[in-house]
């Protein structure tokens, strides 16, 4: 059954590392206009679902689908193009090469360069702080000037989803709220998002809904204020 309020949604997927099953039956979704997260621990299998999901491991069974469409499996610039854009885990930047050019970088799918010179300015009004700083090498920056420029590039590719892996790992409070605050900017502006965190308290501050994951499976799931109220919850992700 096709949902237009439906952006994204992962029905029964599973994936392997050879033998090992790292993702089980999991199942989720995104509606329109909505932040989610994934909440769990290491090596619970959050990055696994994002990888899975956006073609670069290859699922055992289950599907996802993008906009009312089936694109289990599909390689990852085919779901660029759908709209999808990753902010992965490590942030996996150009640190040679400057800002400017891993935000050309990020837009390498769109063939349309004037309006990817419109876009340039449009995104780089959401950065304030790096905005003269174009020329800069990348890998100058600090961690979290370096997760915004993660964040920019991804925007670059006029996402309608974005799926972000911990951005706020390893990160100062201070510049973990400022991505918090980014991510929901970026919502506001008409882009669904799926937040992968192991930082809980952040998470479930700014999702609408949550689910949570355990050794490949998600094993609760609410509205995310319900399970910021939970003592479960609380004393296993948020250390209270
Ligand atoms: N390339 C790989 N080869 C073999 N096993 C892997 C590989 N990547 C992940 N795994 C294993 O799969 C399981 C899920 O890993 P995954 O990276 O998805 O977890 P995660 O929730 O993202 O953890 P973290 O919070 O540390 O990023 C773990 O047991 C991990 O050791
Ligand atoms: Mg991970």
């Amino acid at each position: 059954m096709q949902n237009s309020e439906i952006s994204l949604q992962v029905q029964g997927l599973c994936a392997s590392y050879g033998v090992t099953p790292a993702i089980r039956s999991v199942s989720l979704e995104v509606k329109r206009g909505t932040i989610v997260t994934i909440i769990g621990a290491n090596g619970a299998g959050k990055s696994t679902i994002i990888k899975t999901i956006c073609g670069l491991v290859k699922p055992t069974a289950g599907s996802v689908r993008l906009f009312g469409e089936e694109v289990t499996g599909l390689p990852t610039h085919v779901l660029v193009k759908k709209g999808i854009s990753v902010v992965p885990e490590g942030r996996r930047l150009f640190t040679k090469m400057t800002f400017k050019e891993n935000l050309e970088l990020g837009a390498y799918a769109r063939s349309d360069r004037m309006a990817v010179r419109r876009d340039l300015e449009r995104v780089l009004n959401l950065f304030p702080d790096l905005k003269d700083r174009l020329s800069t090498v990348v890998g100058r920056f600090s961690g979290g000037q370096q997760q915004m420029v993660a964040v920019a590039r991804a925007l670059m590719n006029e996402p309608r989803i974005m799926l972000l892996d911990e951005p706020t790992i390893g990160l100062a409070p201070a510049v973990v709220d400022r991505i918090s605050e980014l991510v929901v900017e970026i919502s506001r502006s008409g882009v669904d998002i799926l937040l992968v965190e192991q930082n809980a308290e952040i998470a479930l501050e700014i999702a609408s809904y949550a689910y949570i994951l355990e050794a490949g499976q998600v094993i609760a799931q609410d509205a995310a204020s319900t399970l910021a109220k939970s003592e479960a919850v609380q004393k296993a992700y948020m250390g209270i």
